[in-house]
């Protein structure tokens, strides 16, 4: 997909650098730009500068610079595709892609101006609510005596819709305008043709989406009328399953207070502003979606969900569950609260107070506890049966995942759970048959029920690393790996000296030292750090064998309490890959940076990995 320069141009004027990054990074005015601790690299004292003037943000400390599109994908990990993509979702633009027939252009077009439409007569008729409840005693006084000031209540421009069934022909003189029955204010009865005002004496809550457009509404009854809530019905701009109530006028404070709360009401939402909690949102009366997940994580890396303490919100938590599995990546978090049941949060507040709710929101349930509970719920983990079955209940949850530190070490929860070790838990998820005895404290032997570099599949699934565009180290001296293999399957517990990222790339040396890598990478995970004799016995017949026989048989073959050479020499290797790599990019990088920025932003984060690894001394 290639999308036009002129777009990218635009979308980087409308875009507010500092309002991205603060998504983030705690920032603080000084002088003309903003400053803050350098998200790239660690440091104590801020030396971030973001420049609302020029939409850059540069790292004194670091040297790190850029533009908004540029900090989403080295920060938040997104392709140069997906950064213009969220970017432009946050901004309310519509990303063209140049590969589009003229139908489907000017189709497009024609729905942007169908919806452009729709949202002006919904805000004509949220003015005229407004007007009314201005002029409506009994709806003034059911919202103060629900706790509600003016200005709160003017901040969500909430209105009433008067008694009477065609109020809205005052502002719409047209009232059998098809445009009034599409955007669901008007309701026509299919007998008889008939029109009428959707919404009767109920107070009114606008629902606006993320550029403050109105989309829809709810309406409450004043008293104690069913249904209590009516909504507008899914249109072209309002789908339920996608729009979250009060985000955009919560969008602001999810930045100060760096989480979201997300409740389950519209008088939550409201209540919650009064009370001291500008930063909670409502889902419409439907379970939360992956895409309200997905919609809420571009505004904070923080997701708390707030429930009901019954089986109706344990319910809708189990939904909200695996809403946010998807988006569950390592560095953000998505916790859950339960409250006493017979509460939500605005009447918890005002029973117990703000400190005690916000006890409350500290103290929320992580996304790993909740998902192990979950899949344990009904199962008598005291029995062998009732553990399999938590296994069971636990395998599409854990798979839903995106994979990453979190995701790894959830799977050794699990597994500790069920009782059985990390790859016997991976190998009853993918249904191999368990043959061979156990030896005593230790994994089955794998030969012959695992096929060659199995294993390493599911070593390379817990990578978080970013998909690379081809090996590294195809132009490596097979010698150079030889002796930094051989280190290492002497010294195994050298493995921990590196990065997840360091072992990623070893990874994918080409094979048979990359498999080596890969294997030696999943039994450090199962068993720490193993002898060469353990390690022998369980490399029969995969395809490194020859290769790791061959490397320990020599006289100077063993060679153990040599744990920091064996570091030292795998930091080596993998300065020798990036060096290879960078070559690769550099000429790559610099041809087509005018077309693709993202060329020239993998050049440059490899050239940062690349002299931070140089900074570790002992490097040859
Ligand atoms: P609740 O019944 O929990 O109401 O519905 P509430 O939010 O506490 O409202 P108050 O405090 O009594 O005013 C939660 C949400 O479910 C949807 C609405 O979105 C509501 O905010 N709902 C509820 C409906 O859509 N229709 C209904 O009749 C009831
Ligand atoms: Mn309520």
């Amino acid at each position: 997909m290639t999308i036009p320069q002129t777009f990218i141009q635009e979308l980087l004027a409308r875009a507010d650098v500092v309002e991205i990054v603060g998504r983030y990074v705690q920032l603080k005015k000084g002088g003309a730009n903003f400053m803050g601790l350098c998200p790239f690299h660690g440091e104590k004292s801020p030396s971030f500068s973001v420049s609302p003037s020029k939409q850059f943000y540069h790292c004194f400390g670091c040297g790190k610079n850029g533009n908004a599109i540029s900090f989403l994908m080295e920060h938040a990990g997104m392709t140069f595709v997906e950064a213009v993509k969220d970017l432009a979702q946050q901004y309310g633009m519509q990303v063209p892609e140049d590969d589009a027939s003229p139908q489907d252009r000017a189709r497009a077009a024609e729905q942007r101006e169908k919806q452009a439409t729709l949202t002006d007569v919904l805000e004509k008729a949220g003015e005229a609510y407004r007007k009314h409840l201005k002029a409506s005693p009994p709806a003034i006084a059911y919202l103060k005596g629900r706790g509600l000031s003016g200005d709160i209540a003017k901040q969500f421009g909430l209105g009433y819709a008067p008694e009477g069934w065609r109020t809205l022909a005052s502002v719409f003189p047209n009232y059998d305008d098809p445009l009034l029955a599409e955007s669901g204010l008007v309701i026509v009865n299919e007998e008889d043709d008939k029109r009428y005002d959707r919404f009767r004496d109920r107070i009114m809550f606008p629902i606006r989406n993320v550029k403050g457009e109105c989309i829809g509404f709810g309406g409450r009854v004043l008293g104690d009328g069913t249904p209590k809530y009516l909504n507008s019905p899914e249109t072209p701009v309002f789908h339920k399953g996608r729009e979250l109530y009060g985000l955009y006028e919560a969008r602001h404070a999810l930045r100060d207070a760096g989480y979201v709360l997300v409740t389950e009401g519209y008088m939550d939402v409201v209540a919650l502003a009064q009370l001291g909690f500008p930063n909670a949102v409502a889902t419409l009366g439907t379970a939360c979606t992956p895409d309200h997940v997905q919609k809420l994580f571009r505004f904070t890396d923080s997701v708390v969900f707030s429930f009901d303490g019954d089986a109706a919100g344990r319910r809708a938590a189990r939904k909200a569950l695996d809403g946010a599995l998807p988006h569950a990546s390592d560095v953000r978090t998505v916790k859950f609260l339960f409250l006493p049941a017979e509460h939500d949060p605005d009447s918890y507040i005002r029973e117990f107070g703000h400190e005690a709710f916000a006890r409350y929101v500290s103290e929320a349930v992580p996304l790993s506890r909740f998902l192990t509970e979950a899949a344990g719920e009904g199962c008598d983990q005291t029995t062998a049966e009732g553990r399999a079955h938590l296994a069971s209940n636990a395998k599409p949850l854990w798979s839903a995942l995106p994979d990453g530190a979190l995701k790894r070490q959830l799977l050794g929860d699990i597994a500790d759970l069920v009782q059985l070790n990390s790859r016997e838990l991976a190998e009853v998820w993918s249904g191999k048959p368990a043959k061979g005895p156990a030896t005593a404290g230790k994994a089955p032997q794998n030969e012959g029920h695992t096929p060659r570099g199995d294993t390493g599949k599911w070593a390379k699934s817990f990578k978080s690393a970013p998909p690379r565009p081809r090996l590294a180290g195809r132009a490596l001296p097979a010698s150079r790996a030889d002796h930094a293999a051989r280190l290492l399957l002497s010294n195994m517990a050298a493995w921990d000296a590196l990065s997840n990222e360091d072992h990623a790339m070893l990874c994918e040396l080409p094979a048979p030292h990359g498999a080596l890598f890969v294997w030696l990478d999943s039994q450090f995970h199962d068993h720490g750090p193993l002898a060469w004799g353990a390690l022998r016995d369980d490399m029969r017949e995969r395809e490194f064998e020859a290769l790791a026989l061959k490397l320990m048989s020599g006289p100077q073959a063993e060679s153990p309490d040599e744990r920091g050479e064996a570091a030292r020499e795998l930091r080596a290797l993998l300065n020798l890959m990036l060096i290879d790599r960078l070559k690769q990019l550099e000429t790559e990088a610099l041809a087509a940076s005018a077309t693709d920025p993202e060329a020239l932003q993998r050049y440059r984060s490899l050239h940062e990995r690349r002299r931070s690894l140089a900074a570790i001394k002992d490097l040859d």
